[in-house]
């Protein structure tokens, strides 16, 4: 028999220099020990690929929520009342509605999100979002007056339902610009809008409860700016001031000892918030999780390396790109970071 060749077997059996004793071992789940959710996600971090992601953003925003005031040196040039670390927070990226109660969303500072995340956020009130099909035919939908964004179906009834309750809001709105000087901007639009609802359901009736500013710089790219139009022709005079919006969110950033940042989707939202932080030169804290890829030059696709390149995110920061579909991912790390901590504290503070 002949020998294999040296050429072949040097090439196939290189090898290796010893790993360094701390390189993380690939271990996936083991199903034999029961089913036990929080076992599984803590595996995640050595599942490898978007797995290990996860697990990596799931750390990275434990990190951002435990960081406390406390444990930084105080510095000579430090004013006294430093803010709390920023969290913006886009609510909604499309077709994905963050269910959240008070108590999460006090977690954050701020959020920011487009005006479809405004706008069905109030629609889910008045009237329901149906699961649909991705396949279902645009002209058959249309002939029925049904709405598909992705696989859900919103009837068009439900933004004749939102036509009639925002209409009576924008006309006392712009009632209060007139006689009291009132500069509306999208954040006290939102504002406004949130007590308007009165509803729990709604995500921007608990930011107003608890007074976290919304931002939505492009406030009129939706059903919104199709209701302002109409209003522009039975009520004229609207303003909507976005220069003093930019004003308070980047002022939020810098005023801010620390900042975080967790951004689903891309789009207009994953840069104003990277923006703000430029302000700071940089976020300490980033998490980003969207199916954007890099190769076309878009904001939207860029790693958090190119966002560090701008002085958007800090030099010593850690972050990270979860690459996958948020409606997938970002329920569950709320799970293991925002509503863990919520029950840990509670739990806490009940033994007091
Ligand atoms: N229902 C709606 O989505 C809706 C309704 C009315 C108006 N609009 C308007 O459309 C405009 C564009 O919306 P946009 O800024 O959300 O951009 P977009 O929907 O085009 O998303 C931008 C990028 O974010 C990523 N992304 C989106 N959804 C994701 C998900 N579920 N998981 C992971 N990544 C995701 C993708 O890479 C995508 O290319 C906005 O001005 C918005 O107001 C949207």
């Amino acid at each position: 028999m002949a020998a294999v060749p040296k050429l072949s077997q040097e090439a196939v059996l290189v090898t290796s220099t010893p790993m360094p004793a701390d390189t993380p071992i690939i271990k996936g789940y083991d199903f034999n020990q029961g089913i036990d959710y929080e076992a599984l996600l803590k595996s995640y971090k050595y599942l490898g690929f978007q797995g290990t992601s996860l697990g990596q953003a799931i750390d990275e925003v434990n990190r951002m929520l435990n960081w406390r005031l406390s444990d930084e040196p105080v510095l000579e040039t430090d004013d006294e009342d430093f803010a709390h670390p920023g969290t913006a927070l886009p609510g909604q990226v499309a077709g994905y509605s963050l269910a959240t109660t008070s108590n999460l969303i006090s977690l954050v500072d701020c959020i920011v999100t487009t005006a479809g995340g405004i706008e069905e956020d109030f629609i889910k009130c008045l009237g329901p979002t149906y699961l649909g099909e991705f396949s279902l035919k645009g002209a058959d939908l249309r002939m029925r007056g049904l709405n598909r964004t992705g696989n859900l179906l919103v009837p068009n009834d439900n933004y004749c339902k939102f036509e009639d309750w925002l209409m009576p809001i924008l006309d006392t709105m712009l009632a209060e610009q007139k006689t009291n000087g009132t500069v509306w901007t999208p954040s006290t639009i939102i504002h406004r809008l949130g007590k308007e609802i009165n509803n729990e359901e709604s995500v921007y009736y608990w930011a107003y409860k608890n007074n976290i500013p919304v931002f939505c710089p492009a406030l009129t790219d939706g059903s919104l700016g199709d209701m302002i139009y109409f209003h522009s022709f039975k009520n004229p005079g609207l303003i909507v001031d976005i220069a003093a919006d930019i004003a308070k969110i980047n002022n939020m950033a810098v005023f801010a000892k620390k900042t975080g940042m967790v951004i689903l989707g891309g789009g207009v939202v994953k840069h104003h918030i990277c923006n703000a932080n430029l302000m700071r030169n940089g976020a300490d804290f980033s998490v980003y999780i969207n199916t954007g890829q890099e190769f076309d030059g878009s904001d939207g696709g860029a790693r958090p390396d190119e966002a560090v390149s701008w002085g958007k995110i800090k030099l010593t920061a850690n972050p990270v790109k979860v690459y996958a579909d948020a409606t997938i991912a970002f329920p569950l790390l709320v799970g293991e970071t925002f509503a863990r901590k919520v029950f840990a504290d509670k739990a806490k503070a009940n033994q007091q």
